[in-house]
């Protein structure tokens, strides 16, 4: 039998493990779990730090009873790797292993007076004022901001702190930590590009940064070891898979681009999951955007090998658009029965929304928008509004795909695309249109997943996957050409933009 390598993907939504062939990069089994998301107050967003670790152990356990039914021998699994949600905070207890708050998730908007006051006082209220070293600009996204609230509002985070008990960390370094074995000496780490996306960590030295952690008065001791993306962290302690190392750590996004191959200058790939991020591939050397873009490590393959960077165009809300209007306004029953309502309308007949519900991203970081539902007729219905949804996921894309061949002066001329909507193939076909290029769609679309297990497969000690380029597996794809010509999806994206005016303005 092949060797074997997993992959845990925690991400916003829900949590997943799979298993890939490290030859052929077939996925061979899977389970997922959904993750609930709490929200206590308007622009609160929380997810609860045990019931992740729940849904990675019930993941993990049901996937090795499927392997176990297939005939296939755990013990071919030579490796797991982790990627994740970015961004979302964690603090435990060291001692008694037990978070001492909820996940403040990515989506939070709780600290936008936080960074109000940050821009406010910054130089020219400039709020690209840290970007030199963060490649980030200061918005309620990033886990800084998430940190200095729970320091300043958990007591319990606080005494922690006193007693030298705290451990922060994103969510990466949650699961390393309990499955290396928790309280009993789990291993705190994280990779570069996790770290990446806290806003204290200094994307050229590769380091936590002291002036940064001073800035938002955040304790350097309570920080994980950073390590690269692919090297053995440490074993797992408990159920079917222990013994077997962890060696592989990205964020979700830096996976998907692994797992799309995207290792060449000027690659780059669209992930839509709860929200929607465009990544291009900027080889060794960061890139800092014009156009309202982050630069981010993508990835560090190896202790020795170099860092890898990215210019990210990041959308809050795609996926979540299609769960709000299941869960909050029941015009769907479940995610898939988007795609039908929208069929049957064809169009949204002139009605556009803005789902600004965690204010705007990129290119605006403008985090006092608000979601806006537009051009409203007696004749709208509900299979309009799935419409308007499913085109406002593509119109973000078009907005951020503008500024990123507008950085880069080449133009790209498909996009690469993966994540769970795009099995709709709908929305597919919409974004070809709205982009006026064609799309590309692998067929195995967990490609996060995969782009963890490659890391992991090919960590020094491990070596049972080869990431050099003539050993790259043959993925199939899956082809959407546009079919709309370029005036009319101008005038609609032209419609679009006028709409984000109002949700940023929506208050005047
Ligand atoms: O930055 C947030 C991102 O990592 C979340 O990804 O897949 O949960 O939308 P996802």
């Amino acid at each position: 039998m092949e060797p074997l390598i997993a992959a845990i993907d925690q991400g916003t939504s829900s949590t997943r493990f799979l298993v890939f062939n490290a030859k052929t990069a077939e996925l061979i089994s899977h389970h997922q779990v959904e993750i609930n998301q709490s929200f206590p107050k308007e622009g609160w967003v929380e997810e609860d730090p045990k019931e992740i670790m729940q849904s990675v152990y019930e993941c993990m356990e049901r996937t090795c009873e499927k392997l176990c039914q297939l005939n296939i021998d755990i013990s071919n699994i030579k490796a797991v790797g982790v990627t994740n949600q970015r961004e979302t905070t964690l603090v435990w207890d060291k001692v008694t292993g037990e978070p001492l708050y909820n996940a403040i998730v990515w989506l939070d908007l709780r600290t936008q007076s936080t960074v109000e006051r940050l821009i406010n006082k910054a130089p020219g209220r400039n709020k690209n004022h840290l970007k030199h070293k963060t490649g980030l600009p200061i918005s309620t996204y990033f886990s800084a901001v998430k940190l200095r609230w729970l320091l300043d509002n958990v007591d319990e985070v606080q005494q922690a702190v006193l007693s030298e008990r705290a451990m922060f960390g994103t969510v990466d370094s949650w699961i390393i930590w309990c499955l290396t074995g928790g309280r009993n000496g789990g291993v705190h780490c994280t990779d570069v590009s996790n770290a990446s996306r806290t806003m204290l960590f200094n994307i050229h030295t590769l380091e936590w940064d002291p002036e940064l952690c001073r800035y938002f008065d955040v304790p350097m001791e309570i920080l994980p070891k950073v390590r690269s993306s692919s090297e053995i962290y440490g074993w797992m302690k408990a159920g079917s898979l222990a013994g077997v190392p962890i060696s592989g750590c990205l964020g979700d996004q830096s996976a998907a681009l692994v797992g799309q191959m995207c290792f060449k200058e000027g690659q780059a790939k669209n992930t839509y999951g709860t929200g929607c991020f465009l990544l291009r591939n900027t080889g060794t050397k960061p890139v800092v955007s014009e156009h309202g873009l982050l630069t981010t490590v993508a990835y560090k393959l190896g202790k020795d090998e170099p860092a890898c960077y990215a210019l990210e165009g990041s959308v809050a809300i795609a996926g979540a658009v299609v769960r709000w209007l299941k869960d909050n306004m029941g015009i769907v029953q479940s995610s898939s029965e988007i795609e039908k309502l929208a069929a049957a309308a064809g169009t949204s007949y002139g009605c556009y929304f803005v789902p600004a519900f965690s204010g705007l991203y990129a290119p605006y970081w403008e985090p006092s928008a608000r979601g806006i539902i537009c051009g409203l007729t007696q004749f709208t219905n509900r299979n309009h509004l799935a419409f308007a949804a499913l085109e406002a996921v593509c119109f973000q894309t078009r907005e951020i795909l503008d500024a990123m061949n507008q950085d880069s002066g080449v133009p790209l001329t498909q996009l690469q695309v993966d994540g769970g909507m795009t099995s709709n193939r709908l929305l597919m076909q919409l974004q070809a249109d709205i982009l006026c290029i064609p799309v590309v769609r692998p067929t195995m679309s967990e490609t996060s997943a995969l782009g963890a297990a490659m890391a992991a497969g090919a960590a020094e000690g491990v070596e049972v996957w080869n990431l050099s380029p003539d050993h790259l597996p043959h993925v199939s794809s899956e082809k959407y050409d546009p079919q709309i010509n370029s005036d009319e999806s101008e005038f609609r994206f032209a419609r679009w933009k006028k709409a984000v005016q109002k949700a940023m303005n929506w208050e005047t």
